[in-house]
């Protein structure tokens, strides 16, 4: 449908959510309230982003019903392991004060201080995902699912799982289009959510997508998130600013012709603006 895709276990996410990495305190807040004014119905938090009661107090604030939002929040690459990550759900839950997670998401393959090639860290990383397994059968999370996974990660994941994971999310715009990751995912049932698909704000000013937000009358921000869209990645554009807030929402009336979708997807330069992939292969 237009503004939302369906999990594989039937739930329901929204195509659009606000990412909030380095939002805190009152920014954080303020940040939230305005995107759920702008009917997004998406809010993506972190343990280690530090605002998850910051998002709570503002969910209670925007006076909507808890059925109304979609939350993810994600377990720190600190919180690997069975006990640990039972441990850190229901701390994210304390935080935010919400009653349930809609989605939680292992942040990181790698744990804190191993190897991430190692194959300890690989048994921790099976560990983290069967508590995740158990909150999800609790009913304490309507959908799990990754963050950061590669292909080879994931492949480890569906060999040792009972339930296969909903969602990977990463770093997803035209500069890191993560083709082949996402025909893996497409195959898979696991929907693809891409954060900072602006590039960290830096692909704002690329020639192309300049040129195209001339010729649509749409501003640069517009027509990346647009693309997202039209490749079925669930959108996840970060801003304080209410102006910007409100603008990146505004990308479910119009169409990118096919060859103009091409042409961003020609942009594709394999590269990270959030870490480099050393860090993780
Ligand atoms: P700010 O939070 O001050 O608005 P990404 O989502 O790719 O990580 O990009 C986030 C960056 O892009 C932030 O620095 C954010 O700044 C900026 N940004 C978000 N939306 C827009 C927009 N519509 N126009 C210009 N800059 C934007």
């Amino acid at each position: 449908s237009t503004f939302y895709l369906t999990l594989h276990n039937s739930v329901v996410i929204p195509r659009l959510g606000l990412g909030t990495f380095r939002s805190r305190g009152e920014q954080a807040k303020s940040s939230v309230l305005w995107a759920l004014q702008s009917h997004y119905c998406l809010i993506d938090t972190a343990s280690i982003y530090k605002n998850e009661a910051e998002i709570g107090q503002a969910l209670r604030d925007s006076g909507l019903e808890r059925d109304k939002v979609f939350i993810t929040s994600k377990i720190s690459p600190f919180e690997h392991g069975y006990d640990s990550a039972l441990l850190a759900v229901g701390k994210i839950l304390e935080r935010l004060d919400c009653g349930y997670l809609d989605l939680c998401l292992i942040h990181w393959p790698g744990a804190a201080k191993l190897d991430v090639k190692s194959e300890e860290n690989a048994v921790r990383r099976t560990e983290t995902w069967q508590a995740l397994e158990d909150m999800y059968k609790q009913g304490k999370c309507r959908a799990i699912g990754v963050s950061n996974y590669t292909k080879h990660h994931l492949e480890g994941l569906l060999s040792a799982c009972t339930i296969r994971p909903m969602v990977n999310q990463v770093e997803l715009h035209p500069y890191l289009p993560q083709t082949l990751l996402r025909k893996y995912c497409t195959e898979n049932n696991i929907v693809v959510q891409a954060y900072s698909p602006l590039g960290c704000g830096n692909l704002l000013s690329d020639p192309l997508v300049s040129a195209l937000a001339a010729r649509y009358n749409r501003t640069p921000a517009q027509i990346l998130l647009r693309w997202g869209i039209q490749h079925d990645v669930v959108v996840l554009p970060k801003s304080v600013r209410k102006d910007r807030i409100q603008q990146n929402a505004e990308i479910f009336y119009f169409l990118l012709s096919k060859d103009d979708m091409e042409c961003l997807d020609g942009l594709d330069r394999n590269h990270h603006f959030c870490w480099s992939s050393e860090e993780i292969l």
